[in-house]
């Protein structure tokens, strides 16, 4: 009797791995499926400058919208992501260098990059949140390219994703953005210029880099990340209804709130928001305070 339960025990587990085996087969087929579609977009060029004001320009772009903490202060790439079950991911060297773009990266691919997260071959980039940077004005990316083109080149590895199993898994079941393209969509016009001052709509305009974590709405909730620290309320509902501008304006330059908290640069990237000038915090308080 004892035997025979045993046996169907060790059956069941038999099988029960078997389907876990399977589950991540299929898993590793449609993330390798998803990953060699080819995408055909077009492509909406317009002027790419490159004189030394819109360099000057892209340079404070990419200090803003947290290119560094991928792509490194040099944009040589680094090894963002180093986790043996999410997966091990090393951001493109966007240098000339050795390890970099390819020599003939044209502005078109600049652009399709950006726009559609794609490569030039109309594979999708991984990972690259192009789905927020898409939403760029065509004259701020436009300067965030002039500042990538005049960069000096640096020899570095180039781009390299290696997925764990969690990531895989994640991956398959769309519950990591692993492919950008597919958050994109294609058909999309953007403004060419928005106005840079303390208004609703340009503060509205910055919460492109906030949207990713603290949600569409901007309410907060779960991180994206599988048990990373919850992501706050930043609308007049939350503390931002009860803090002054000066408050506001030093949480995010140094992480540390009116009540006495240190936020970690790893939660809430503080290092990226402390490169605000007064002009986009300002209009940023203004445009969170009418939510
Ligand atoms: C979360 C990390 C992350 C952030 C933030 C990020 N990137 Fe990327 N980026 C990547 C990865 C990873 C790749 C390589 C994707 C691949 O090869 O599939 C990439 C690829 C690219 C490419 C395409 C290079 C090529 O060879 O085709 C460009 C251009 C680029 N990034 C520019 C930027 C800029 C500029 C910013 C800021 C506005 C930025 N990225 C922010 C992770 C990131
Ligand atoms: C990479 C994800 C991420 C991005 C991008 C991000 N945040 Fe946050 N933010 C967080 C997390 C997580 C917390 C909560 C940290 C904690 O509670 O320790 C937070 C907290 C805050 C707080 C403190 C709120 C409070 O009540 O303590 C403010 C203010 C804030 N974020 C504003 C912004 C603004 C404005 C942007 C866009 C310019 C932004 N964040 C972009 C993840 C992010």
């Amino acid at each position: 009797m004892l035997r025979k339960i045993l046996k169907w025990i060790g059956g069941g587990i038999g099988v029960l791995v078997a389907l876990i085996l399977i589950f991540y087969f299929v898993m590793h087929i449609v993330v390798n499926n998803k990953r060699a579609k080819t995408y055909n977009v077009e492509v909406r060029m317009f002027d790419i400058p490159s004189d030394s004001a819109s360099i000057a320009e892209g340079a404070h772009i990419y200090a803003t919208k947290g290119c560094g903490d991928c792509h490194g202060e040099d944009l040589s790439g680094k090894i963002f992501l180093d986790d043996g079950m999410v997966g091990t991911i090393r951001a493109a060297n966007l240098t000339s260098g050795k390890g970099g773009r390819p020599a003939n990266y044209t502005d078109r691919d600049w652009i399709r990059a950006f726009r559609h997260g794609l490569r030039p071959d109309g594979k999708p980039l991984i990972i690259m949140p192009s789905y927020e940077y898409c939403k760029l004005a065509d004259h701020d990316l436009g300067s965030l390219i002039a500042y990538c083109k005049s960069v000096p080149p640096v020899d570095a590895a180039p781009a390299s994703i290696k997925l764990g199993p969690l990531g895989t898994v994640l991956s398959g079941l769309d519950k990591l953005p692993l492919i950008p393209a597919d958050q994109i969509n294609h058909l999309e016009k953007y403004p060419q210029k928005i106005k840079k001052s303390v208004s609703v709509e340009y503060g509205k305009y910055l919460t492109l880099s906030c949207t990713g974590c603290h949600k569409p709405d901007l309410k907060g909730g779960d991180n994206v990340i599988p048990g990373g620290t919850p992501v706050r309320d930043i609308t007049a509902s939350g503390n931002i209804g009860k803090w002054t501008l000066s408050q506001f304006m030093n949480v995010l330059r140094t992480g540390a709130t009116p009540d006495g908290r240190q936020l970690k640069n790893e939660d809430m990237p503080w290092q990226m928001t402390k490169n605000y000038t007064d002009e986009e915090l300002q209009a940023l308080y203004l445009y969170l305070k009418t939510l």
